[in-house]
């Protein structure tokens, strides 16, 4: 059972930066989704985070950092068209893979040559991020804040729902209100000679092109791990469907100008793109609570964000 505190001064987020640099669990939001933080250079912190998501410990996690001066503490080799992406789009919703520095422990990157990095566009999380470098902090490691292959939390009640039973009373959750962007960060390989994404998330492919002035090519044979390349990941207990006609007791998820069958239960009728992402996890995890047997997806059409979500849906139909 973790505390979980809504009025997040800055002598709260002091407070929490301490709990973690004594090895303590922080869940905090991001405007992605909720994070599960621990003291990036703290292997038995990080090791109980592990324990907590029940995420198995071959898989890397994300260090977030306050500043771009920090980036080179944890990574070296840092490419040109890397610093170009880094300078547009951080603060926000995209993660780096680059060489990692011997600091970065095998317990962070999965025994990789490389680690990630993401500076998070969320005040909340900035704030405890600059208020743990003042501790002597280096960096936060945070996983999506739910156990492993379910639903990222988008609140910080899903995130208690989630954790709760598995955190200690020194455990904390921040709660910082629902978060802005809804789905995952963009994460992008930079440790060869031309990016290449792993994850679509809302920094798209064609935002990419234009900060590096590299065209991307179409993945290759993955060889590096990302946990959220699993086949099955981000699933809600209830079965995913996708497309087709909703069937009677069935939840749907679509655009606001789908029309809901009688005795379809509407989880959410987005009017856009960016609010599908807001909505999509709060649907799902609307439709478990409800116990519901299916729910049926009607994905959005088009590029950029939409890409994101799309990928989600299909890893949430296990496809
Ligand atoms: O938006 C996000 O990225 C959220 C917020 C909390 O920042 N975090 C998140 O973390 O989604 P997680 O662990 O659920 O997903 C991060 C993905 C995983 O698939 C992980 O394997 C991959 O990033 N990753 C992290 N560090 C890596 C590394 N050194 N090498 C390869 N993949 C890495
Ligand atoms: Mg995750």
């Amino acid at each position: 059972m973790a505390t979980i505190i809504s009025q997040c001064s800055l002598n709260v987020l002091r407070q929490s930066a301490e709990k973690l640099i004594q090895g303590n669990l922080v869940a905090f939001p991001t405007e992605t989704v909720y994070g599960i933080g621990a003291d990036a250079m703290n292997k038995d912190a990080v090791a109980r985070m592990y324990q907590v998501k029940n995420r198995p410990t071959s898989h890397p996690v994300i260090v977030h950092i306050a500043e771009l001066n920090d980036v080179d503490y944890w990574a070296k080799d840092v490419p040109e068209y890397a610093i170009n992406l880094m300078r547009d789009f951080w603060p926000g919703p995209m993660t780096l893979l680059l060489k990692r520095r011997e600091v970065a422990g095998d317990f962070l990157t999965g025994a990789q040559e490389i680690v990630g990095l993401r500076i998070p566009a969320n005040s909340l999380a900035l704030g405890l991020l600059n208020e743990f470098k003042a501790v002597g902090g280096k960096g936060i490691a945070a996983p999506s804040a739910n156990r492993y292959g379910a639903v990222s939390p988008t609140t910080a009640e899903a995130v208690s729902q989630e954790l709760s039973e598995y955190l200690l009373p020194d455990d904390q959750i921040l709660d910082g209100g629902p978060c802005l962007v809804g789905v995952e960060s963009t994460i992008i390989d930079c440790s060869s000679d031309n990016p290449m994404i792993l994850r679509p998330g809302s920094v798209s492919a064609e935002m990419i092109e234009e900060s590096t002035g590299i065209i991307l090519s179409e993945a290759g044979e993955k060889k590096i791990r990302t946990s959220g390349s699993d086949k099955q990941h981000y699933a809600p207990k209830a079965k995913v469907i996708i497309d087709g006609q909703s069937q009677s007791g069935e939840g749907l998820i679509a655009m606001s100008d789908v029309a809901t069958p009688e005795g379809v239960i509407r989880l959410a009728e987005p009017k856009s793109i960016e609010e599908y992402a807001r909505a999509l996890y709060a649907a799902l995890r609307q439709g478990d609570s409800q116990n519901l047997e299916s729910i049926r997806i009607i994905p959005p059409n088009g590029q950029g964000l939409a890409v994101a979500i799309r990928d989600r849906i299909n890893r949430a139909a296990a496809i």
